[in-house]
């Protein structure tokens, strides 16, 4: 029965306490990635096939990368990335944008904070639906 000791589970127990974000981090918000996703509205919408400086990102989840039908902006970068954009690696992609796909064209920082980006993508989830 007593695989973990108790003093690790002690320790687990003041971490779950202390950083509740770390531990449940994969909950996305997707009302407050609504309001994140205004950080995004410059060059992106969420409806189908309507595009700005950047793609539309309606379905992106499940798409390939590069792929928005009627986009003709990708770089080659995007082109060629391959990847199929799902929750882990959209997290990867929105931290860094330039340091997860170099020669990628968006203009963008990234979202430094990790709740940002769980919210944003759990939104751009919803809006799929
Ligand atoms: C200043 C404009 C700009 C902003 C702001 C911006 N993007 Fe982009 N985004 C682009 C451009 C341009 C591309 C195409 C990049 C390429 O082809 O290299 C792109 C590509 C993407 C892609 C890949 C789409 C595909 O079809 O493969 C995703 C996902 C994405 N952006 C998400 C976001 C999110 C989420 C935000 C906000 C947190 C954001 N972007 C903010 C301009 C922007």
């Amino acid at each position: 029965m007593i695989l973990i000791s108790l003093p690790i589970r002690f320790t687990l127990l003041v971490w779950m306490l202390l950083f509740p974000s770390f531990v449940f981090a994969q909950n996305g918000d997707p009302i407050a990635g609504k309001n994140v996703f205004r950080k995004c509205q410059a060059c992106h919408t969420v409806e189908n096939g309507k595009h700005r400086q950047g793609p539309s990102l309606y379905r992106v989840i499940g798409r390939r990368a590069g792929t928005a039908e009627g986009y003709k902006r990708y770089s080659e970068a995007m082109k060629n990335y391959g990847i199929i954009w799902d929750a882990n690696n959209l997290n990867i992609y929105l931290e860094n944008p330039k340091k997860a796909l170099p020669g990628n064209k968006m203009p963008f920082v990234g979202l430094k904070n990790i709740q940002d980006r769980y919210d944003v993508i759990s939104y751009l989830e919803q809006v799929a639906k």
